[in-house]
């Protein structure tokens, strides 16, 4: 909502309690940054805090945003709740690094017009436009309405390599006027481009509960800022709605993510610019833990493609919450399965390794001394042979303190809780990448399956047990390395 002008001049300012009144966005960015500033004693001596995941200074973050590669630089902006370690009103943050492995901290990118009756700034993407221009775009929420009734897609353009945004004054680049129907939650514009057209993808569901759809425009001018509703490009079966569409081709195929408030879900399939449809002939999971939401992904100058995810699930009162997940490359294999691994540049921050080769497991553990730290990859190539399970135990020395279990049994991959199906071809080999970060834990196996966990911290002393059943398994060489911090 507008205040006229006109109820200023008859109640004195005195009487808006702060952040009521309405802001200028570069009021917003200030009063953002202090506040981030404030929080980062607190936050950055929590022992809890990931180092080698990028996370805000302080302060709460949620999806990530607007990946692209610029200039030299791999940017990553994310949604940044700077007054509190709990969700809130967002703005966006922002990291840049030349490598994948350093990362920089820079100044907040986009904070809301109060002024204009923006309330906050929600997920979206990153582009050069048809005039050379880097672009964002992203779902802005207006002050006093409901996100699920009502929403606007804004854009704004930098014209200093990503740092500073101007907000266009086209603005809403797309508003609902556009759809014959009503969408609901209706948000997280995507941008792609195919064959000289550029595209837009949206979340949202067609139904006041249900009928998740993912809404595809085709911009009508190389400024990217007048667009045309080409329909829905697929409904998401059984899901409440489709956040933070991410929709790509790899090849010859085409793969859409979508964010259903639950477990991400991939599609692949094929795509008919024509209709602007997407059929599927395959979907799963992208990650099968619990704690790893809203990815996006970046687009590299040599093809390849890059995905982070927001990693939640951790305690509030630490004055930091959330960091988004280690960069995954992404493959589809010749039978059409998406594969997913960590981005190569991931082991300059190794450090001193130590290695064991060809240990011979069986019902008793055999625990090894890993680098004395609870920042570390481990990795594993075992080889299964006739053994019915095997099972790596990751042990700290602290009191109450459940060991972290990753095992392989009938065809199923487990971490802590979570389950994963997890087939495994007929030399029965399983190669584990297992990275714990204090508070996180990633596991990737065999590049087909991966899990995302937030845990306890283990302690600087940890160990590893590795056992198997019926018969021993053969741990041919497993390494382990501390990772260094990569700020
Ligand atoms: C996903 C999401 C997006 C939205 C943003 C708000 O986590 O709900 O749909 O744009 O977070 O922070």
């Amino acid at each position: 909502m507008r205040y006229a002008p006109v109820l200023f001049l008859l109640v004195p300012p005195v009487l808006f309690p702060s952040g009521v009144r309405a802001e200028s966005a570069d009021e917003a960015l200030a009063r953002a940054t202090a506040a981030v500033q404030a929080a980062i004693p607190r936050a950055q001596s929590d022992p809890a805090r990931p180092i080698f995941h990028v996370t805000a200074p302080a302060q709460w973050i949620n999806d990530p945003n607007g990946p692209i590669f610029y200039k030299g630089y791999y940017h990553l902006f994310y949604q940044l709740h700077p007054y509190s370690d709990q969700d809130g009103t967002k703005y966006w943050g922002h990291v840049r690094s030349r490598d994948l492995f350093k990362w920089e901290h820079l100044p907040i990118a986009l904070a809301p017009s109060n002024d204009k009756g923006e309330e906050a700034i929600w997920s979206g993407s990153c582009t050069i436009n048809g005039n050379g221009e880097p672009m964002i775009f992203y779902t802005s929420i207006a002050r006093g309405k409901s996100a699920f009734d009502h929403a606007e897609q804004w854009a704004a353009t930098s014209e200093d390599d990503l740092i500073h945004w101007k907000k266009s004054t086209a603005n809403p680049v797309l508003s609902e006027a556009l759809h014959e129907r009503k969408i609901y939650d209706w948000r997280d514009p995507f941008v792609f481009h195919h064959r000289q057209k550029t595209y837009l993808v949206t979340g949202g569901h067609l139904a006041k509960e249900g009928q998740a759809a993912v809404n595809i425009y085709e911009a009508q001018n190389p400024a990217l800022t007048q667009w045309k509703y080409r329909g829905v490009l697929f409904q998401v079966p059984d899901a409440p709605t489709a956040e933070c569409p991410n929709f790509f081709n790899a090849g010859s195929q085409w793969v859409l993510f979508v964010s259903p408030y639950g477990k991400v879900q991939y599609f692949i399939g094929d795509f008919d610019a024509e209709t602007c449809r997407f059929t599927p002939r395959s979907h799963g999971l992208l990650d099968y833990g619990s704690n790893f939401y809203a990815p996006n992904t970046m687009l590299l100058n040599n093809g390849t493609r890059l995905v982070w995810g927001w990693v939640n699930g951790f305690p509030n009162g630490h004055g930091w919450n959330g960091c988004l997940s280690l960069p995954r490359q992404l493959t589809i294999s010749e039978n059409g399965e998406l594969k997913q691994a960590p981005a190569p540049q991931l082991t300059k921050l190794r450090g001193k390794p130590v290695a064991w080769h060809n240990v011979r497991a069986d019902t008793v553990e055999k625990p090894l001394q890993l680098p004395e730290t609870n920042s570390l990859e481990i990795s594993a190539e075992i080889d299964l042979e006739n053994a019915k399970s095997a099972e790596l135990a990751l042990n700290s020395n602290l009191k109450d303190m459940k060991p972290v279990i990753v095992s392989y049994q009938d065809e199923q991959l487990s971490v802590l809780d979570v389950k994963a199906p997890c087939r495994l071809s007929g030399t029965r080999k399983l190669n584990l990448r297992i990275f714990v970060d204090r508070s996180v834990l990633e596991v990737f196996a065999n590049e087909t399956v991966w899990v995302t966990k937030t845990i306890s911290p283990l302690d600087n002393h940890p160990t590893i047990a590795v056992r198997s059943e019926s018969g021993p398994a053969n741990f041919k060489l497993v390494q382990a390395w501390p990772i260094n911090t990569i700020w």
